[in-house]
């Protein structure tokens, strides 16, 4: 029944912590999002939460995505995933920051709140500043009837199911799922072409699988984390799809380890942090086998020729010696890397936290969803 499916969700069954379940659960999470939303015919998607019309997607020339925290990062991640898709400019925003500096408010622009919770006050105010000036906003939101969700009145739910753990896993990867959705939709309705859409469906249907195998590295994972576990301070470096990615897997080490992470764009690194890098300082490098491989492989041997230990995650064959550590994450289409590369990340961060013997599910100073000012 109902009630028993609910009552399994606040339960850990078996698992040490919520965390630890929540990101188990992140295959049939994406199941869910994705179930009676492919269109194979078209190579399209459905999103009739949206209740925007072919003509009135048309009429979208920008996208701007708002959230907090990692749903920030998620919007990041749907920005780029709009831009490649469907040629239209987008990018994200912090919400918490939007209301503050008397937005501009364009009427041809597409804003998407981002929120787990739909409870976030800074997201809700970024909301209602939107609509208070006539701005288009859609909701993309896990909890169905919360404020933010009932404000925006339509979009896109994430369908991840309970989240308990602090950190947001399963809800920000349907958050990313979500946006490739959208951006495949906004792009199907312009010069997206069948055959490009036909390769993201199945990229999206390949996902569960791929998720699967990199829950399946865990072991290694925990390796590597042991094997860094003394580090004071870390770099996360990536580029383009990548930088949403590294800024994520910096902000899931702060709060749960309450280890020191910042991340760059790989490129920044010569602008200024360079100067940081030493035997104490390990990189974290996002490198995924894309067009861009050739220069994600010359800023590990950067790090490396100043000493400077290096994690790559990556799907790519690396040359020996660039790496001191590889995560390897499968291979998929490259505009969704970034949700398998996420997670990646988010086992690192949990396997340190554990290690360094922290409070995963609940870490010191946050909230699970922050309803003040
Ligand atoms: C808090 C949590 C973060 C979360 C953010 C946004 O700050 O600690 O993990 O990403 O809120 O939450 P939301 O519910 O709006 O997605």
């Amino acid at each position: 029944t109902t009630v028993d499916v609910l009552a399994d969700d606040y339960e850990l069954g078996g698992f040490p912590d919520f965390m630890r379940k929540e990101m188990a659960e992140q295959p049939e999470a994406v199941e869910r999002a994705l179930r009676g939303r492919l269109d194979e015919r078209f190579a399209t998607a459905h999103l009739g939460g949206l209740g925007l019309d072919a003509m009135a997607l048309r009429a979208v020339r920008r996208v701007k995505f708002l959230g907090c925290g990692s749903a920030y990062y998620a919007g990041q991640m749907g920005a780029t995933l709009v831009e490649e898709l469907a040629r239209i400019p987008a990018d994200a925003e912090p919400a918490s920051e939007f209301r503050y500096r008397n937005p501009v408010v364009d009427p041809d622009t597409l804003y998407v709140a981002i929120s787990q919770s739909g409870e976030t006050l800074d997201t809700l105010a970024a909301v209602q500043e939107l609509r208070r000036k006539g701005g288009r906003v859609i909701g993309a939101v896990n909890v169905v009837g919360s404020a933010v969700a009932r404000e925006c009145g339509s979009g896109v739910f994430l369908h991840a199911g309970p989240e308990v753990s602090v950190a947001s896993t399963k809800a920000m990867t349907n958050m990313t799922v979500s946006f490739a959705m959208l951006a495949l939709l906004l792009g199907r309705v312009r010069d997206l072409s069948a055959s490009s859409g036909a390769r993201i469906v199945n990229g999206l249907r390949a996902l569960p699988e791929h998720i699967e195998q990199v829950l399946g590295t865990d072991d290694a994972v925990r390796e590597v984390a042991r094997h860094y576990s003394k580090a004071t301070h870390m770099f996360f470096l990536g580029r383009v799809r990548g930088w949403p990615v590294a800024r994520e897997g910096a902000q899931k080490l702060k709060e749960i380890s309450y280890v020191h992470a910042e991340a760059y764009q790989s490129a920044e690194l010569k602008h200024g942090p360079l100067a940081l890098i030493d035997p104490d300082m390990p990189s974290v490098v996002v490198v995924p086998d894309d067009e861009l491989l050739s220069k994600n492989l010359s800023t590990m041997e950067q790090i490396k020729a100043r000493g400077g230990p290096v994690i790559a995650v990556t799907n790519a064959d690396l040359p020996d010696g660039l790496a001191d550590h590889v995560i390897r994450v499968p291979r998929g289409e490259p505009e969704l890397d970034p949700i398998v590369f996420t997670i990646a990340l988010q086992m690192l961060a949990y396997h340190l936290a554990v290690e360094l013997g922290r409070d995963v599910d609940k870490p010191r100073n946050l909230a699970k969803s922050v309803t003040v000012e």
